[in-house]
Order: C-alpha cells, then structure tokens, then sequence
C-alpha cells in the first residue's frame, strides 16, 4: 500500500513527530511505501510531493515546524480542486491519506471523505479548541511558552510598577489564555468566550498594586470587550477559509488600563514564538501515540476518521466529530479561574 501524508494549516510543535511515527510503523510494522505531499492541501492539489521514508524522518522527533511544510490551501475554494486531488492521488499511486491538521485541514479531509477518498485525519492546533479530543498536540508546548513568558513578566512589572498585558493565540478560543493565566499567576485572564468588563480588569489591577505587586493580565487575541466596540482587527485580512487575522487587542487594552488608572501599562505580544521551536515531552508522546494510531486504522482499512485523545487512551472518532463544532472553555471552567483575579 502506498500512503500519503501531508501537514495543513498553522503550524505546531510535534508536527513531525506524527510524521515520524507513521513513516516508522508505516514501514517497519505494516510494510507500506510513503509519499510526502508538500504545503498542506497545496501538494495534493498541485501533485507537489516530496520523497517520505525513514530516512527523511531520522532526527526530526524534537524539530519544531514540519519537513512537508504547511499551508492554509483551500481545495473547495476552487471549482474542480476535489476533482484535481482526486487525479493527483490517482496519479501518484496513493491508496490513503494521512492528514495531519486543525479545524480547517480536517474539515476538508472529512469533505473528501465523503466523496470517497480514504483519508485518516490526525488533530493538531496549538489553540486546542478541535471537538473529539480532550487534547490536540501542539497545545501543551504553547501553554510552557507562554507561562514561561509569564513567569519572566512578573520580574520585570514588579521592578517598573508596571501593569504587563501578555496577548496570547488562540483564535476563538481561550484555552492558552485560561491555562498559562493560570499556570502562571495572572491578576487577570481574558478570554473570547467572555466579554470583559474593562472596569473590572482595572479594578484587579488597582487590587494587585494594593498588595505590592505588579500585575499582569492576560488576553486571548479573540477576547472582546463587553461594551460592543466589536473585535480588534489587526487588519481586514482574510484567509482562503474566511479566517480573520487577529491581534491588537493586547495594545488597545494596555492603553485603557494606562488611561483610567494612571499607573503605566505595556503590551507584551507573544505571536508565533508559541508556535515555534522544539516540542515538550507531553506534545512529542501525544503526536507519536496519534501517528501510530493513524496509521494503524489505515493498515484496518477504517478511513474517514480522526484520532483522539479520551482520558489517556487514543481512541479512533469519526472525522465529522472533531470538526463539527469547536471546543470553547465552558463558563464554569473560566469562573473557577476567577477566584484568582485581582
Ligand atoms: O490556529 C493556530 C493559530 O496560531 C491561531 O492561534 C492564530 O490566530 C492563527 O493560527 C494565526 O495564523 P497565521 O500564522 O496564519 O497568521
């Protein structure tokens, strides 16, 4: 059997540790051959792939990034793009897919499966908002950045007096806000899930000064204010799946704060450092644990799925779950948060 594996939409740590398990036990346990398509659904797409075996795989479990490379190509964006990956599989003798991605990557691969190409998708995203799975590799590592991040901030406010304002990723999700804020002892953590109320978040900063610290809050990129003033947009920009890019609110927020409470306040945006660089322990052991999952429901001809994380089980969901509907902090998580703030 000849499978293909690409990597599709935003980057994540252990990205290439999925790729690596599947190659290895692809060959060594099941006998299969490998084709690497490059850039996401660009590869597919265009027929542009790349030589995948052992060999290309040996040293990258702790590489950040992917050697197939990534794109946020939409297929269905294009009149006969189902019908030109259709030929391009044909073409290279590809039986199965493997498709390692988030929300979008997946979606497409579900699209696909239902038209009949066996496709195994596997759910990576470092935002973790992928339904069907208590935990999306990539996460983890994004988390330690950011707490670390955190935790150098707290020095620094406390010699200024200064209030930091840390904007973390996470798109329409607040998971990475919810769990370094937390991790990392923040006076505030503010989340897409729920407007904030600026006089609140001065409030916390004005109670954290009281005790002689310097405060510092955190805010997802998607978190709004519950005035209605809309998102912050660092620009119109939309990409081929009608994603906004955000950013900006970090900025707008630190301003705020400086203005109503007269104590300095700065903005520390943390970007795609938290998307960079080498795994954590827990990312590598989930990515390698999911790749050998994959391709093992490939060798059991049971395509048309995603692999999952229940518990500390890998279990096999139908690919539709992880990409129904996203996953979103509950308002009862973020409230046991609260007792924190300020
Ligand atoms: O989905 C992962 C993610 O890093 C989000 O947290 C963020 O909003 C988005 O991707 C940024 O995408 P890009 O790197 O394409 O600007």
């Amino acid at each position: 059997m000849r499978v293909g594996v690409l990597t599709g939409g935003g980057d994540c740590p252990g990205l290439n540790a999925v790729i690596r398990a599947v190659v290895r036990k692809g060959v060594n346990t099941h006998g299969f051959e490998f084709v690497g398509f490059r850039d996401g659904w660009r590869g597919p797409l265009e027929g542009f792939t790349m030589p995948l075996g052992i060999e290309q795989c040996r040293g990258i479990l702790p590489r950040g990034g992917t050697i197939l490379g990534s794109s946020r190509t939409n297929p269905f964006a294009t009149d006969d793009g189902p019908e030109r990956i259709e030929a391009n599989l044909a073409a290279a003798g590809v039986d199965a897919l493997v498709a390692i991605g988030g929300e979008d990557t997946l979606g497409v691969a579900t699209r696909l499966a239902e038209r009949g190409v066996a496709v195994v998708g596997v759910p990576k995203t470092i935002d973790n908002d992928l339904s069907g799975t208590d935990f999306t590799f990539g996460f983890d590592t994004a988390v330690n950045i950011a707490t670390e991040a955190i935790d150098r901030l707290h020095t620094t406010a406390e010699s200024h007096h200064r209030v930091l304002v840390v904007e973390v990723m996470g798109r329409h999700a607040g998971w990475i806000a919810l769990h370094s804020g937390i991790a990392g002892g923040a006076s505030a953590v503010l989340i897409p899930e729920v407007p904030f109320d600026i006089g609140k978040v001065c409030e916390h900063v004005e109670t954290r000064f009281r005790s002689e610290y310097a405060p510092i809050i955190v805010v997802s990129e998607g978190a709004v204010p519950a005035d209605g003033s809309g998102m912050s947009l660092q620009s119109g920009e939309k990409d081929a799946f009608g994603h906004v890019r955000l950013g900006g609110i970090g900025d707008r927020l630190a301003g705020e704060i400086e203005r109503r409470t007269g104590k300095e306040a700065r903005a520390v945006v943390l970007g795609h450092i938290q998307r960079g660089g080498t795994p954590t322990a827990f990312d590598r052991w989930l990515a390698t644990r999911f790749g050998l999952q994959a391709i093992d429901a490939v060798a059991d001809g049971e395509t048309g799925v995603m692999v999952a994380l229940r518990g500390t089980t890998v279990i096999r969901v139908p690919l539709a779950e992880g990409t129904d509907e996203l996953k979103v902090v509950s308002p009862e998580e973020y409230a046991e948060a609260q007792v924190f703030f300020g």
